[in-house]
């Protein structure tokens, strides 16, 4: 008989929340018993699940007791917050924030690159930044032909990487400025309709934003190449939930444009979207509601003998976060590496 697992969601209210939940529904993770947790905000809520309503509840310190599995995603602050709390409970963590992916002794893992990593833990695992993943995916079939020495990458990320509140200001701003009005930002610095921004992230005393230092830390991490070259230029565009990049790839011998197609097409968790003749590529439209990260317009780099451009949209919410922290807890779960705690009798 298969083994279930009690499960709660914290930030079950959210973008990523509210994805976790259907993601639980629609990929049968086998769950015996689901907690909903948010803030005081949301008490007497309730979202579907199973064709069931389940009350959203404020999380307090006894929210984890008997929990076997813990999906976080209500910002780094919350899980700062709890995640003592959740191991002493006995759950794993599976942590959406940027709160613990570079401790060491923390896993930062995308199933389809270091799944072996998740083996180390101890009670957390970290899910990569959203763009880092997406990014990764589309690069490590071609690391693992070739190692990558330099990567060059620019991004042109969605608002739902800000959250369910960043997704209705756009929706907001577009219909205010549509109908003659200058609406006043509420989540983001500045006006995003109509508009684009590097990303607002706290700078660096390099000048480089909190997101360009993840996708850089993030994926020497996860690759297990401290050493690897990467610069990032992040910004934020009027898109609804879907991330695009452009990424320029330096090998230190010639990559063969038919090796990288050929590679990527056989990529689990990559679909290769390219019809020159029309010239139609991976688009955040197409890409929202995905699995798969699209990849396409792959060609040689013209200015370097071994340089590889490519371009790729995925859906943040999905692959971007959800999606991976899920197949995190599959993993856990194919492995053996998650165990049901004993439940009280009585
Ligand atoms: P709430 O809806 O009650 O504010 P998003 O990333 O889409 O903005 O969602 C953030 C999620 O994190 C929401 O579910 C939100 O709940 C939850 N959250 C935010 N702050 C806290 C907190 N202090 N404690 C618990 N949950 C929180």
């Amino acid at each position: 008989m298969q083994r279930s697992y009690r499960v709660a969601i914290l930030g079950a209210t959210g973008a990523v929340g509210t994805e976790l939940l259907d993601l639980l529904d629609s990929r049968n993770f086998p769950v015996a018993d689901l907690k909903l947790l948010a803030s005081a905000r949301s008490a007497g809520k309730t979202l579907p699940f199973k064709g069931e309503a389940l009350p959203v509840q404020p999380v307090d310190a006894s929210a984890f007791e008997g929990v076997d599995l813990v999906l976080a995603s209500a910002g780094s602050q919350t899980s700062k917050q709890w995640a003592k709390t959740i191991v002493a409970a006995g759950a794993v963590m599976v942590d959406n924030s940027s709160a613990f992916r570079m401790d060491p002794d923390v896993p930062l893992v995308i199933p389809e690159i270091n799944p072996d990593a998740a083996a180390q833990h101890h009670g957390i695992i970290a899910n990569p930044n959203c763009s880092t993943i997406l990014m990764n995916m589309a690069v490590w079939p071609l690391h693992q032909l070739q190692p990558v020495r330099r990567i060059i990458v620019a991004t042109y990320q969605s608002v739902s990487g800000a959250g369910a509140q960043a997704m209705q200001e756009l929706r907001e701003q577009t219909r205010a400025v549509l109908n003659g009005e200058t609406p006043t930002p509420k989540i983001f610095p500045h006006p995003i309709a109509f508009n684009l921004f590097p990303h607002n992230s706290s700078l660096n005393e390099q000048g480089y934003c909190e997101e360009e230092v993840k996708m850089i830390q993030e994926t020497r991490k996860i690759f297990a190449a401290p050493e690897l070259q990467i610069t990032a230029t992040c910004v934020r565009v009027p898109v609804l939930r879907a991330h695009s990049e452009a990424v320029n790839l330096e090998f230190s011998q010639p990559f063969p444009v038919e090796q990288a197609r050929a590679a990527l097409a056989q990529a689990p968790g990559v679909k290769l979207v390219e019809d020159w003749q029309a010239n139609a590529f991976p688009m955040p439209l197409d890409a929202s509601g995905q699995d798969d990260v699209l990849v396409g317009r792959i060609r040689q780099d013209l200015s370097h003998p071994c340089g590889l451009e490519l371009w790729l949209s995925g859906d943040q919410i999905r692959k971007g976060a959800a999606l991976n922290a899920v197949q995190i807890a599959e993993l856990l779960v194919a492995r053996q590496w998650l165990s049901p705690q004993p439940q009280a009798v009585g």
